[in-house]
């Protein structure tokens, strides 16, 4: 793959496809930690006397214009970390792209408006893909794949442009995969891996391929219920994926077979609503009360998974172990985060959310290893799938 460094940039327009998905409260960004990863692609392009022309999708509006998914405030976050105006395109490649793009000079950065407000970016139509494709290549003259959050979608400016123009793989996705290489190829040992969030149907592929490389699983978040369903507790109104039963028993038999030990928690934080003033207490998971659903793990379980991370070399943790952003049920992300800052294991953290989670709780990130932008990414990665926005830029 080439990188930034084997393309001469000097004076040319530069596509650079970015991951600034970022949480949004209104219109103000509450975890700029995607615009800061996209940081120094940017500048060093512009260092270069490059015309940047960043573009990015934001949540999933469905193929058109919608306020509520508009990058402005991005663009204006984008130009207070760079130290430097970045000029807003109202449209993703029409009229006001081609103005914003052509009035750019050399280290001049501009932010086009969401990709996904063209029905071509995500169409699993090829050709529609493909006509946007071709009116993004008009706006520069080189690509820069630099959205590792997004590498798994098969999408027109992560996929299909990079075939219409020169390009290189930016700095960020090459240091996510070499950081995902580590785990897949060779981890050092023991190596464990954390699960969390709140449904066990997005992480089936993952654990199927984990069964063959972790020595651990640790599992928390909402996707424990199941888990702890398949194993005959009764798990009150928690959530649960009854569909998935059978998937997860045979996942608790192959790991048993294979040694690779599951650790599910032995308590929960079981509250009567899913809200922050709702009564709540940690309770066993063998005596939750039919009518009330957990929402994080338990004290017991905290320094379960303390206990279990402590002799690991390795760890990968994706998915928050409770509804953190309720205050009530955050105290197991927390823990499990001091777990793994106290550990010296190699640490990665996957994911937007978890990554957003171990900011929003105050925690340092640089005292974790790698915090990864990308979390449907890094998964598809550990999974061992092709992912199209790396293929592309081979
Ligand atoms: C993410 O938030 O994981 C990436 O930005 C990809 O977003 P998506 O899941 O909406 O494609």
């Amino acid at each position: 793959m080439r990188t930034i460094d084997d393309l001469d940039v000097s004076g040319t327009r530069v596509f650079v496809r970015a991951d600034l998905n970022v949480p949004l409260d209104g219109d103000r960004i509450t975890d700029d930690g995607r615009i800061r990863a996209a940081l120094p692609t940017i500048q060093k392009l512009r260092e270069r006397g490059a015309r940047v022309i960043v573009a990015a999708h934001l949540g999933r509006p469905k193929g058109t214009p919608d306020p509520r998914y508009s990058l402005r405030p991005v663009a204006a976050r984008l130009g207070e970390l760079l130290g430097t105006e970045v000029a807003f395109a109202g449209d993703t490649a029409g009229e006001s792209a081609r103005a914003t793009a052509s009035a750019l000079t050399d280290g001049q950065v501009a932010l086009l408006e969401n990709v996904r407000f063209e029905p071509g970016e995500t169409s699993k139509d090829d050709a529609e893909r493909r006509e946007l494709a071709g009116r993004f290549a008009q706006l520069a003259d080189l690509y820069v794949g630099d959205a590792f959050g997004a590498v798994h979608r098969k999408h027109a400016s992560v996929y299909d442009l990079p075939g219409e123009l020169p390009h290189a793989v930016g700095g960020l996705v090459l240091t996510e995969i070499e950081v995902l290489e580590k785990l897949t190829t060779d981890p050092q040992r023991p190596y464990a891996v954390v699960l969390g969030g709140s449904k066990v149907s997005d992480k089936l592929g993952v654990i199927d391929n984990l069964l063959g490389t972790a020595d651990r699983i640790l599992i928390g978040g909402g996707m424990v219920f199941t888990f702890l369903k398949a194993k005959g507790y009764e798990t009150g109104s928690s959530l649960l994926e009854s569909d998935q039963l059978d998937t997860v028993k045979s996942y608790l038999e192959r790991a048993e077979r294979e040694g690779v030990e599951i650790v599910l928690p032995v308590d929960v934080v079981a509250a009567e609503k899913f809200a922050a003033d709702s009564p709540h207490a940690a309770v066993d998971v063998d005596a939750i009360p039919s009518d009330r659903m957990g929402l994080d793990i338990g004290p017991k379980s905290r320094e379960l998974f303390a206990e279990k991370l402590a002799d690991t070399r390795t760890v990968f943790w994706n998915g928050p172990m409770g509804v953190f952003e309720m205050e009530p049920y955050a105290g197991g992300t927390r823990a499990l985060a001091q777990s793994l800052i106290d550990s010296d294991a190699f640490t990665v953290v996957g994911g937007g959310d978890s990554a957003a989670a171990v900011r929003a709780l105050g925690f340092d990130e640089s005292a974790l290893g790698h915090i990864s932008t990308g979390g449907g990414a890094s998964l598809e990665y550990l999974e061992g799938k092709n992912l199209p926005g790396i293929d592309a830029l081979a």
